[in-house]
């Protein structure tokens, strides 16, 4: 036997052995590139005459009644989906009304050798394809996308046994992955009200824990010592439950601290955010939420998270809108924490009309109402000294809201002459709580993320320490210096500024939630470079 004969009957003997476990593709539609995920949504019986194209897009209808229902249906398809077009029209499954094949007729075509398909595949696009195993399947088609704000560590998509696979597909980028995004035809079908998220396409800040995928929080040193997580928190699982896909997870400040561009961001590159001459500082943490919301408009909400400013300052310098809510408005088990007192789950998005239904849905039972609207505007002293031009923008916003409200607009509103007037502290609350929210943090964070970690990376590293951005390291070391005596007094002065912003600040309300709606600049609108270097922390 020759030498390219055995090598022949050795591959030969491969194939029959080999069981390969599962297949994912990129394809080519025209010049569109799609992602095949490994699973199908169903695999034809093996009597199935084989497939001899590689791949099939094809197009399920369910209302063919009429010529006008069918272009209304694609007009309608076309203009709310970039996955579904002209290339999914050339092979289409006209699929009546669902009904049952009766026992009788079922045995029929039993007999006859007729493998028949009870599946109900909603209408829209698919791909027609060989599974692993050479079978004809039926897949859902991915659509590949750019991402030039280099916002995301990894694209994901869910599988049916609960946890999330990698999206293996690149193509040619200067360093983001590639995202893969489902139809948003097939959430058409699904009902709103079990569904209220269905085909809303949502990224995901690398600190909540998906089963299947190995967390980051922004740190190489944490990522390459834990594990693949095992569990996804009830804050993902719900948007998933409600009809949301979760398109990737996104770059964030080291464990949802503070950084800048240039300066800190050591183990990965700032994502880039779109507004201004495109080299703002992006701010964070939940910089990939802010700069993938600003910029994708294939996406629809960013999830982030909001300690200090988390979402809202990257909301305001990427000009989308923002939310920290109530702590506590949704669970945060699972996530990386920074300080349990202060964590929020927010999020991000570009429509104010998107932004309420999604609020609505995930807070849900944390969501209330009121008959009325708080009925003063406390508007901060700070904007005065905000920029010119910020100030034009400001300026007829703060009165149509005063308008819309009906409300009383106290202007100059000073938070320090209130707290003399009212706290009976006898402190200046600058100074007063000066270190409350570095010591919650640093000390919390520290204890329970932060020494765990230098640790677990010493015992898998001969005993060296793990790599922590400057910020981080400074802050950690902060906290480190704090005893629990001193983080005990910080959350008792937490908890009396809490009291007081009930009792003399943001008044409670039964009516309007608060009698007082406080307004302040988070931003002063001055220009911030991405390329700046700052001295030490
Ligand atoms: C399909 O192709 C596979 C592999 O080539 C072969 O084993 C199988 O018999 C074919 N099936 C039919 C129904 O022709
Ligand atoms: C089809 O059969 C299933 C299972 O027997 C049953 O639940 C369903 O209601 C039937 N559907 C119709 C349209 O008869
Ligand atoms: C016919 O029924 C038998 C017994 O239920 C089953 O094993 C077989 O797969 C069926 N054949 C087809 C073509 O569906
Ligand atoms: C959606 O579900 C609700 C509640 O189960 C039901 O009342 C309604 O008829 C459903 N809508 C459609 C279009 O099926
Ligand atoms: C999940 O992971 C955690 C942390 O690594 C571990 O303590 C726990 O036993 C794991 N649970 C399961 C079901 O594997
Ligand atoms: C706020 O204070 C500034 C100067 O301190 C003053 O010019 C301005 O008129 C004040 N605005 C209101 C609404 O009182
Ligand atoms: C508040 O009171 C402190 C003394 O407790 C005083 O030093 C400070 O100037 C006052 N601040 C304001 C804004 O009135
Ligand atoms: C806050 O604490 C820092 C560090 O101890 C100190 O340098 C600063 O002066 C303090 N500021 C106030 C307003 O008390
Ligand atoms: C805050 O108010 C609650 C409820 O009235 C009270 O139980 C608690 O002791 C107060 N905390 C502080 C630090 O004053």
């Amino acid at each position: 036997m020759s030498w390219a004969a055995i090598l022949l009957s050795t591959l030969l003997g491969l194939r029959a052995n080999a069981r390969v476990a599962s297949v994912s593709r990129t394809l080519f539609i025209n010049d569109t590139p799609y992602y095949l995920p490994a699973e199908p949504l169903f695999t034809f019986g093996s009597d199935t005459p084989n497939i001899t194209a590689d791949a099939l897009p094809f197009t399920v209808l369910t209302d063919f009644t009429k010529e006008s229902s069918i272009k209304s249906t694609i007009a309608e398809w076309e203009a709310v989906d970039d996955i579904f077009n002209q290339d999914f029209m050339k092979t289409i499954v006209l699929r009546g009304p669902f009904v049952n094949v009766s026992e009788d007729v079922a045995s029929f075509f039993n007999q006859s050798g007729v493998q028949t398909v009870l599946t109900a595949l909603p209408a829209g696009p698919y791909v027609l394809a060989r599974d692993a195993s050479g079978l004809p399947a039926i897949y859902p088609p991915l659509r590949l996308h750019f991402d030039p704000s280099q916002s995301f560590y990894k694209s994901t998509f869910l599988k049916s046994d609960g946890s999330y696979d990698v999206v293996s597909a690149s193509l040619d980028t200067d360093s983001s992955p590639y995202i893969a995004v489902p139809s948003r035809v097939h959430a058409l079908a699904k009902n709103k009200t079990h569904f209220p998220l269905a085909g809303f396409r949502v990224s995901v800040k690398d600190l909540y824990f998906m089963k299947g995928l190995v967390t980051s929080a922004g740190n190489r040193a944490f990522y390459s010592t834990y594990p693949a997580r095992n569990t996804t928190g009830p804050a993902v699982t719900r948007l998933t439950d409600l009809g949301a896909h979760m398109v990737g997870m996104t770059k964030m400040v080291q464990f949802a601290n503070g950084d800048r561009a240039t300066a800190d961001w050591v183990d990965y590159h700032a994502p880039f955010s779109p507004r201004g001459d495109g080299n703002l500082e992006p701010s964070g943490s939940s910089t990939g939420a802010g700069t993938s919301i600003a910029t994708l408009d294939w996406l629809d909400v960013s999830l982030g998270s909001d300690t200090g400013g988390s979402v809202r300052l990257p909301a305001s310098l990427n000009g989308v809108y923002g939310i920290r809510p109530s702590v506590g408005a949704i669970s945060l088990d699972e996530v990386l924490p920074l300080s349990p007192v202060l964590d929020t789950a927010g999020y991000l998005t570009r429509d104010p009309k998107l932004f309420s239904r999604f609020g609505k849905a995930w807070y849900a039972e944390a969501f209330q109402s009121y008959p009325a609207f708080p009925k003063n505007l406390l508007v901060s002293e700070d904007f005065v000294s905000v920029s010119d031009a910020a100030k034009d923008i400001y300026n007829p916003w703060i009165e149509k809201l005063r308008t819309f409200l009906g409300a009383n607009a106290v202007g100059n509103y000073s938070i320090e002459d209130q707290w003399n007037a009212s706290s009976g502290v006898g402190s200046e609350l600058a100074v007063y709580v000066n270190e409350t929210y570095s010591t919650l943090v640093a000390y919390y964070q520290w204890t329970n993320v932060g020494k765990p970690l230098f640790q677990d990376y010493a015992a898998k590293n001969g005993g060296r320490s793990p790599h922590i951005n400057p910020q981080v390291r400074f802050r950690w070391k902060y906290g480190e210096s704090k005893g629990p005596d001193a983080y005990a007094a910080e959350l008792m002065k937490r908890e009396t500024f809490e009291n007081w912003t009930l009792n003399n600040f943001l008044t409670e309300s039964a009516d309007s939630c608060s009698q007082n709606i406080y307004l302040y600049p988070i931003n002063s609108g001055t220009y911030s470079s991405r390329e700046t270097y700052y001295s030490s922390p």
